[in-house]
């Protein structure tokens, strides 16, 4: 079968491919050390998993659900984004449960965007923030996040990009979205008022919706942020999240849009006709999960802490330069000297010492000399890392 046109220049999403390889490895007994995907290894508070269990056992729970999730779901979700970032939303108007908010990517694109619609893109950045905007028929325009700048965004360049597309003949649109994502990955930036003022400031002006992916605001992060906190945020800015991260419910693929009733209506229309409301013991497993209060995530947090240390300890040793202040799930460091980029550095690590990192160049030409490690690995995984590490490569 010919593939469509709209397939075109678009992969196997990375990891997809890499987790197939690294099975291939084990396969042949190599019993390979995963440092690259951020698919939390604990698991959710034991309450969430009871909630799950009993709900399953009750007969009228098995149908299909409302399009727009459970009412007991978006009230919770209300009452999260109330309790911890000050943000008000009508749980029946301003929020969509999705289902993991890596579709809502794609719904928000597909909703939004006309062939050759230009939408800004962080570099380096999420990468299915590009692949969704490829497939919906947009153009990406990538504005670049350095480590000079804090990674943020150089909001003289952005001007600049905006003129560029203005100033392009025939063009059917100028920048129609930006997409942006603090805590950022893969840099780990985390945000600041300062940055989200600048942010809406940038978009009312010319008119641009900021989509907000916000997935990693609880980890390693003191002040969990959301951009609709600005005011006057919600004439300009949708947000995702999602309890994959903050609530170690990556299989379970709970998350959600938020934003103006109107915005909410337009990806409804879509995503509507792609999928039904999700199992209804899963909305309230969910929404026990969002009732959790601080202890949890410091619970969650103490643990990542000292696996960060460790991820410290295990750069140090490769001679890696990377920052201490990072937020997220991951650390971001430079690839040592001597290699060509990351993924060099990767291959040679995953050949030689069967550990594998992601190279910084998936997320864009920007995070070529870069690698991401993950913080979802136990703390003996890590020190074996660390002796293969000084045993197969170093010596
Ligand atoms: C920046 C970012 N956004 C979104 C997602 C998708 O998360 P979810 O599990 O909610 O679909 C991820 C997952 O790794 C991510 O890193």
């Amino acid at each position: 079968m010919k593939t469509s046109k709209r397939l075109k220049g678009i992969g196997e999403y990375y990891f997809s491919q890499k987790l197939r390889e690294i099975d291939d490895l084990n396969k042949a007994g190599r019993n390979v050390i995963n440092l690259g995907i951020g698919s939390p290894d604990l698991p959710p508070h034991p309450d969430v998993i009871r909630v799950l269990q009993e709900e399953s056992e009750k007969p009228g729970v098995h149908s299909y659900q409302p399009y727009k999730g459970a009412p007991v779901l978006r009230k919770a979700m209300s009452g999260w984004y109330k309790k911890w970032y000050d943000v008000e939303l009508d749980p029946d108007a301003e929020i969509l449960p999705l289902i993991g908010s890596k579709e809502g990517i794609m719904h928000i694109c597909m909703t939004w965007l006309n062939q050759g619609d230009e939408v800004l893109v962080p570099d380096p950045g999420y990468p299915t923030y590009s692949a969704a905007v490829k497939l919906a028929g947009g153009t990406c325009i990538s504005y670049k996040l350095t480590a000079k700048n804090n990674y943020e965004p150089n909001f003289s360049k952005l001007e600049k990009l905006v003129r560029l597309s203005k100033g392009k003949r025939n063009r059917k649109g100028a920048i129609k979205m930006m997409f942006v994502n603090y805590p950022q990955i893969p840099t780990g930036r985390p945000p600041t008022k300062e940055l989200f003022e600048k942010l809406l400031a940038f978009a009312k002006k010319h008119h641009i919706l900021l989509v907000h992916d916000n997935p990693y605001s609880f980890i390693l992060n003191d002040r969990p942020m959301s951009l609709l906190a600005m005011d006057g945020a919600k004439d300009d800015v949708v947000e995702l999240n999602s309890l994959s991260k903050s609530h170690n419910m990556a299989g379970w693929r709970v998350g959600m849009l938020c934003g103006a009733k109107d915005r909410i209506d337009e990806v409804l229309r879509f995503k509507s006709n792609m999928d039904s409301g999700m199992f209804l013991p899963v909305q309230l497993a969910a929404a026990k999960a969002l009732s959790l209060g601080r202890e949890w995530h410091d619970q969650v947090n103490r643990v990542y802490r000292k696996r960060r240390d460790k991820v410290f300890q295990l750069l140090d040793v490769l001679t890696c330069n990377y920052s201490k202040e990072q937020a997220g799930l991951f650390v971001w460091a430079s690839v040592p000297a001597g290699y060509k980029d990351g993924y060099a550095f990767s291959d040679e690590l995953l050949s030689k010492a069967s550990v594998f990192i992601t190279p910084g160049g998936i997320f864009g030409e920007a995070g070529k000399k870069y690698i991401r490690v993950s913080l979802c690995t136990s703390l003996e995984r890590l020190d074996e890392a660390i002796g293969r590490i000084k045993k197969h490569l170093l010596s």
